[in-house]
């Protein structure tokens, strides 16, 4: 299943972000792509309102940290890929928080040639003519097709 949003804010894309994150399940992996500022992390902002996560608790691009971890109704890991090379990559031991008790969300996701979870739920934000104005692209194979039509039904 594939469905496709138009953004025209970086408050729009919170507010599908969060609703997302309300239909999000313990164990769940989602995977970010999009060209540099095109808002993965605004959007990740809102999935984690979604999932319980107190603002105070800020959500940024990690810089030199692998993995944030935020609290909400599960853990929420944060990666993002961005300025890790193809070994570092390879060498990434991110099973526990893949296959753990919390959401896994992976910012440049297709930097990972071999990705561990075989399903994943793939964001993609691409930028349109208009300032402000954002495709977002959500497609799921698997289990994730369940959960993304009950975030259809509710948007
Ligand atoms: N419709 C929109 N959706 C999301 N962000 C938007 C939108 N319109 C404008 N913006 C702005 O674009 C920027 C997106 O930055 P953000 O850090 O979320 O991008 P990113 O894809 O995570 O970039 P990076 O690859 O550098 O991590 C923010 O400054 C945000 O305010
Ligand atoms: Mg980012």
């Amino acid at each position: 299943m594939k469905l496709k949003l138009i953004s025209n804010s970086s408050s729009q894309t919170r507010n599908i972000g969060e609703k997302i994150g309300k239909v999000l399940n313990k164990g769940d992996v989602l995977g970010l792509t999009g060209n540099l500022g095109a808002g993965k992390t605004t959007m990740i902002q809102g999935i984690a309102r979604g999932l319980g996560v107190d603002s105070k608790q800020y959500v940024r691009s990690p810089s030199f940290v692998l993995a944030h971890q935020y609290e909400g109704k599960f853990p929420v890991y944060h990666m993002d890929l961005y300025r890790l090379n193809t070994k570092e990559i390879a060498d990434l031991d991110c099973e526990e928080y893949l296959f753990g008790e919390g959401v896994c969300i992976i910012e440049w996701i297709e930097k990972m040639h071999k990705i561990p979870a075989r399903e994943w739920l793939h964001i993609n934000l691409d930028f349109l003519p208009a300032e402000n104005a954002r495709k977002i692209t959500i497609e799921a194979k698997g289990k994730y097709g369940k959960l993304l039509k009950s975030f259809a039904d509710n948007i």
